[in-house]
């Protein structure tokens, strides 16, 4: 099957810090990656000061002999252009390299992405190295992926340095043309801000009190792009001198700092990272809704770049993934439509703040549980190369907007601070993915026509034109609360929300009513928290109305054709959805058992502790365990099963 890369297959694998090691080990490693069925290493991320120890030096003897060796072993490189951490010569010759935070402090060299964006020394010794690397390597046979950076966004989003500033500006003059289009957007007359030169403009440092929620707004904005532009000064090069090899760069899932859907149009390979915790019983749900947005972004199979093979080591507590874990949430990760799982790291570091982090082969070497699970998952995915390439079909999108996300979670402004993108996303996946329905996710402006129900959580920030998209949806759509309030300068639409959601929803929105934490306000669809608001119905049907308190008998979720409007947040939307699911492709399963679609295969994944019985919707191979199965089936507790369903492509 055709995938990602030219690599066969599923791919396999994960970062490779050799220069982390002497030399004597590489040996062990390249064989025992063979012997696990590694096919793929994401190489040199961090490796900037040992390949260019002293300005002009380069130091690629032992790159080339890492690679060679690699490839000896059936293993190619995800090589990346080690672009990740500017090397200490750099920092300490141009100490305006590193970032400064809003507070105005300059921050230390000691840890890794410690950059200014939009530093220009920066990206021109980054356009140098990258030229190296693009020129040494381009015809390596490893070499079959270019990885750019790692984790865009991951330490550093921002900087609020002069040269920060002066490219901000730059970036609102590109924007606004003349700083009176500026004043008008902003609404600088509020507060006494009105500007009469781009000059007078700064990033929005520490401030006496709450900063204009418009300037924060651009530069949101400003930061996503600005650090898109440094990825593309790499990629400009890379094309130029390896035109054929694919690049990625390494997506931190559903990730408020970046424009997933403004970047991932500059990749060739959606790739991601996820790390869902352990100890959390439900992160399995959460892991699949950045599957799927990873999925829908170029609406092609994507590559689980990074995960833990067990615990990591940057949260409070770090709880291992017990036993059958790794092997589960990696066939998650394929049902969503990865074509490879690969890990943070093959081998666990001796030393730095990742030493008691996972990694594919543990300290205590082969004879560890962890490499057991290693192999084991080695020669499971060595079954699966058929899935490579295979599409998802989704009948269900649930939209997502980082404008509006940035704009709903501004820090001080807000009706109410509780409202959460990404809480109020899983609300309306959550019952979806019980229920075995495949869902894509959309920006609003996306051409909807594919999809038989479109939910919209929330879109607080909502343009004329994102309107009309949703309008001209003819099947069935959902708008959650608090949407269609302002405009693209975060201004509140003429005669407040909904704003040209107006006549789409057939109501006015009197009052926003959010809820004090502990209150419930209930409804004849069930108990809502967080949020409520006093609606006019102008062209709606009630469907449901809130009882008791101040809002009693109101109405709290209409109906106007084909357009459902809710105005509060549900404990449970699932009366909400019922109606919109019959006719949808699902499978039933129990819970905590996950159902996932991909091409002519059916997974079924047990995420319980507890053996399942499921009824399988039609005959099939589990390609697992290389059996014919049909009718009823019991999973096993975190076991899996991936049928090759009959008759299906
Ligand atoms: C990622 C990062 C890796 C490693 C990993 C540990 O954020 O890209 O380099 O630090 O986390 O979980």
């Amino acid at each position: 099957m055709v995938g990602l890369t030219r690599v066969p297959g599923l791919l396999f694998g994960g970062d490779y810090n050799p220069e982390q090691w002497p030399e004597e080990v590489w040996a062990e490693d390249a064989r025992l990656m063979a012997e696990a069925g590694v096919n793929l290493a994401t190489v040199a991320v961090f490796s900037w000061s040992r390949l260019e120890p002293r300005q002009g030096e380069y130091d690629f003897g032992w790159l080339d002999r890492v690679l060679d060796l690699l490839h000896a072993h059936g293993v190619a490189a995800d090589l990346a252009t080690a672009t990740a951490t500017p090397p200490p010569w750099l920092v300490r010759e141009h100490p305006d390299v590193m970032p400064v935070n809003a507070d105005g402090v300059r921050l230390e060299f000691g840890s890794r992405q410690g950059y200014c964006p939009s530093s220009p020394v920066f990206r021109e010794h980054l356009v140098r190295l990258t030229t190296a690397m693009a020129t040494r390597y381009q015809n390596h046979p490893a070499l079959v992926m270019w990885h750019v950076g790692n984790e865009y966004a991951d330490h550093t989003l921002e900087c609020f340095c002069p040269e920060s500033a002066r490219h901000f500006r730059e970036w609102l003059a590109a924007r606004y043309g003349d700083v009176d289009a500026l004043n008008a957007a902003w609404g600088t007359s509020c507060w006494g801000q009105h500007y009469t030169a781009f000059a007078q403009i700064e990033p929005p440092r520490t401030a006496p009190g709450p900063v204009n929620p418009a300037q924060l707004l651009d530069w949101r904005r400003f930061c996503s792009d600005a650090l898109l532009e440094l990825f593309l000064a790499e990629k400009a090069v890379l094309r130029e001198i390896s035109p054929d090899v694919p690049i990625t760069t390494n997506f931190m899932s559903i990730l408020h700092g970046l424009d997933y859907w403004k970047w991932s149009a500059a990749l060739d390979v959606v790739s991601d990272d996820a790390y869902p915790d352990p100890a959390d019983p439900e992160s399995h749900v959460a892991v699949a809704l950045s599957y799927d947005l990873m999925r829908s972004l170029k609406r092609q199979p994507w590559l689980l770049l990074e995960s833990a093979p067990s615990a990591v080591s940057w949260r409070e507590v770090n709880v291992p993934k017990p036993p059958g874990m790794m092997r589960l949430h990696s066939l998650q990760a394929l049902a969503h439509g990865s074509d490879g799982v690969l890990f943070f790291q093959w081998r666990q570091a001796k030393y730095g703040p990742e030493k008691f982090h996972s990694a594919l082969l543990p300290h205590g070497g082969t004879t560890t549980r962890g490499w057991q699970d290693t192999l084991r998952l080695g020669r499971d995915l060595r079954k699966l190369g058929e899935l490579a390439g295979a599409e998802t079909k989704a009948q269900v999108a649930i939209v997502l907007d980082w404008e509006s996300w940035w704009g709903l979670e501004a820090p001080e402004s807000m009706p109410s601070n509780r409202l959460k993108l990404k809480e109020l996303l899983l609300a309306w996946y959550r019952p979806l993915h019980a229920r075995g329905v495949a869902v894509d996710l959309a920006p609003p402006g996306r051409d909807l026509s594919g999809y038989r129900l479109v939910i919209v959580p929330n879109l607080y920030l909502c343009t004329d034109e994102q309107a009309e998209s949703l309008a001209a949806f003819d099947g069935e759509l959902i708008v959650g609360p608090f949407s269609g309030v302002v405009d693209a300068a975060d201004q509140v639409h003429e005669g407040g929300a909904p704003g040209p959601l107006r006549e789409l929803l057939g109501v006015e929105v009197d009052e926003f009513w959010p809820l004090q934490d502990g209150v419930t306000q209930d409804t004849t669809a069930g108990p809502a928290r967080t949020w409520a608001e006093w609606i006019r119905l102008v062209d709606a049907e009630p469907v449901a109305s809130y009882e008791g308190g101040e809002l009693h008998g109101r109405p709290a979720i209409t109906r106007r054709g084909n357009v459902t409007y809710v105005s509060c947040l549900l404990d449970d939307v699932t009366p909400v959805l019922e109606p919109a699911l019959g006719g949808l492709d699902h499978v039933d399963v129990p819970e905590g058992v996950e159902a996932v679609r991909r091409g002519g295969h059916l997974f079924l994944l047990n995420h319980t502790t507890t053996r399942k019985q499921v009824t399988l919707p039609r005959p099939g191979t589990d390609l697992l365990t290389e059996t014919a199965l049909h009718g009823d089936i019991e999973l096993a507790p975190r076991d899996a099963v991936v049928l090759r369903i009959e008759g299906d492509k």
